[in-house]
């Protein structure tokens, strides 16, 4: 059946070094202390670290509209980045990707899923925590730029074998 042609589809898929021009900008948009190009491209060759674009696909072509980066380290997910664009931001996007990293985190069979958040970011700590993550420790001074204290939080994942 035809799509109708304003129809816009929703894919989460494996970042590309072709996308970095587009999670460059929501990087800058998004953050005080933006992470550079290089960063990113370092971040996409190691064996541990696993980045994913949420991109629309519209009738005008396909664009990035958010991202995430984290790492598998044993049996724990750690969340390093997620940022929707500011003009996407509250649909959803974001919701995706944490749905999307908790499968992952399932499917490798991991326990835990952590992250840091600056304290005085209230709307991430509010859909972290809708996530079921909770906090369980202060890391003082962790942004040392404005010298912001980072909540730690925990999503704590049931595994088979309890
Ligand atoms: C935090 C961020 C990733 C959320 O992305 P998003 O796509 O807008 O999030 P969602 O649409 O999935 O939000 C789901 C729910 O989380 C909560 N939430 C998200 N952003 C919020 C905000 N700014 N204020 C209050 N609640 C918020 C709400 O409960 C929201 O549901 P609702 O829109 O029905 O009220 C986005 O604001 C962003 O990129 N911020 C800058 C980067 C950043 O701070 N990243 C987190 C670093 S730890």
């Amino acid at each position: 059946m035809a799509r109708h042609p304003r129809e816009r589809r929703i894919e989460i898929c494996p970042m590309r070094p072709s996308d970095l021009d587009q999670v460059l900008e929501i990087e800058r948009l998004s953050f005080r202390a933006p992470w550079s190009r290089q960063v990113f491209v370092e971040e996409l060759e190691r064996d541990w670290a696993h980045l994913d674009v949420l991109t629309e696909r519209g009738p005008s072509g396909s664009r990035v509209v958010a991202f995430c980066n984290y790492w598998l380290v044993r049996d724990e997910v750690h969340i390093l980045n997620i940022a929707a664009h500011p003009d996407e931001r509250r649909k959803g996007h974001a919701s995706r990707l944490l749905a999307h990293i908790v499968d992952f985190a399932r499917n490798h069979g991991c326990r835990f899923i952590t992250l840091e958040v600056r304290k005085s970011n209230h709307g991430a700590i509010k859909l972290y925590r809708s996530f079921g993550f909770r906090p369980v420790g202060i890391r003082p001074n962790y942004y040392v730029e404005e010298n912001e204290d980072a909540v730690v939080m925990l999503l704590e994942l049931a595994t088979g074998t309890e």
